[in-house]
């Protein structure tokens, strides 16, 4: 069959580096093997149930099979607005400073083809979320990695960056509570982001993803909450994690007018908008009582210290993720992150993310998510333990 040539701009796309990781996680199990699959980031538990309900009942609403606003129905973005003061005494025009997305990934995506020019620098955190290097490769801009040092506790040191690398970049991506470190923000480090970006004229994004988990008691902030971040950028917040609601596809960017005001015109173009059931749905997610938050943040603290507990006690000195729901775990003496994880998957049928896989930085890492039962976790760990390679590394 004739194959067409496709554009360059789509030759120049990163490689999907998981993609092999789902491969190899296949063969195993085709090979006949209980595979314990830690290596994802799709959340376990379905939807709750007063949520599926309300897109169940709009969905049978005619108002709902027609175009929906081309920009999200005004209703919706009122109650992000109403959401982001709730949770973050945060004050939002609905209309002027809430976009609606389709999905995180969609922004993310979106906001280098709204900002850059072909060859402007974009900063992008290192290890960090590979879909951040898509969007910079599609508008033909160039990454400069932040390098997230355990020792600075994984947040980005702006006083390492060339004064003319900070100078020429345009967009900044940042997301905390982190994916794949499980680092979370300080307030001084969001004023400091903020105070940074002002001075050299750089676009924030703070990708929100993981905004609802935060251990200890502790809330995540947002990065809004810092003073002068509405001037320096946007904030991305996906009903993905919060609601489990990954499958739905949706999310909003809140925060700098002019910012909001390019994404809805890029998309105006691209798309209409989200099925209005869908947007109903997720402003009574938004609305009602966040029960089904607080429970669901409980569960992935249970399992965190099930997970941590189970790696203390084969010798595994890992530290707790302060949110998200991965934890990132060193790799033993001797290992790359790429052989620790094959050898995890080929010996013990434990699959984990390779830290390289985020970015030059992620090496010497893997990462894990609490996306199974507290029995599951502890299992994959007495697997591992089996291997004996903590026995002769317990003094790392
Ligand atoms: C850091 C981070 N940002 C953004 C997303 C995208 O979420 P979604 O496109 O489902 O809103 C994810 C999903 O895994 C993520 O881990």
């Amino acid at each position: 069959m004739k194959s067409f040539k496709t554009s360059h701009v789509l030759t120049q796309l990163p490689t999907q580096f998981f993609a092999s990781l789902v491969q190899k996680v296949n063969k195993v199990m085709s090979e006949g093997h209980d595979v314990i699959n830690l290596g994802q980031g799709n959340p376990d538990q379905p939807t709750p149930t007063h949520i599926v309900q309300a897109l169940q009942e709009a969905a049978a609403n005619p108002v709902h099979h027609k175009y929906p606003p081309f920009r999200g129905t005004h209703s919706l973005k009122e109650a992000v607005a109403v959401f982001y003061k709730r949770e973050y005494g945060v004050t939002l025009d609905p209309e002027k400073e809430v976009a609606v997305l389709f999905g995180g990934k969609a922004g993310l995506v979106e906001l280098p083809l709204c900002f850059t020019e072909p060859g402007d620098t974009i900063l992008v955190p290192d290890p960090g979320y590979p879909d951040y290097w898509s969007g910079v490769a599609l508008a033909k801009a160039k990454m400069s990695m932040m390098p997230l040092l355990a020792e600075n506790g994984f947040l980005p040191d702006y006083s390492k960056l060339a004064p003319e690398v900070a100078d020429e970049a345009k967009l900044m991506f940042l997301n905390y509570p982190n994916n794949p470190t499980g680092a979370v923000a300080t307030k001084e480090f969001f004023a400091e982001t903020a105070a940074f970006a002002n001075k050299h004229n750089i676009l924030v994004c703070h990708d929100f993803a993981y905004g609802a988990i935060g251990f200890n008691g502790k809330k995540p902030i947002s990065f809004l909450q810092a003073e002068g971040a509405k001037e320096a950028g946007i904030e991305i917040y996906t009903m993905s994690k919060t609601y489990n609601m990954a499958g739905w596809r949706i999310a909003f960017a809140v925060g700098n007018e002019s910012v909001i005001e390019a994404i809805n015109l890029l998309q105006d173009h691209m798309y209409v908008s989200i099925f209005g059931a869908i947007q109903e749905a997720t402003k009574q997610a938004l609305l009602q009582p966040q029960t089904c938050v607080e429970e669901l943040v409980a569960r992935y603290e249970s399992r965190r210290e099930a997970l941590v507990s189970a790696c203390h006690s084969i010798g595994w000195d890992v530290k707790a993720p302060e949110g998200s729901f991965f934890a990132w775990l060193p790799v033993p003496d001797g290992y790359t992150s790429q052989q620790f994880a094959d050898i995890l998957l080929e010996q013990a049928h434990v699959a984990v993310a390779p830290g390289n896989g985020f970015g030059e930085h992620g090496e010497g890492y893997v990462r894990v998510g609490l996306l199974h039962t507290e029995e599951r976790l502890q299992e994959a760990i007495q697997r591992i333990a089996k291997l004996g390679i903590f026995e002769r590394t317990c003094t790392m």
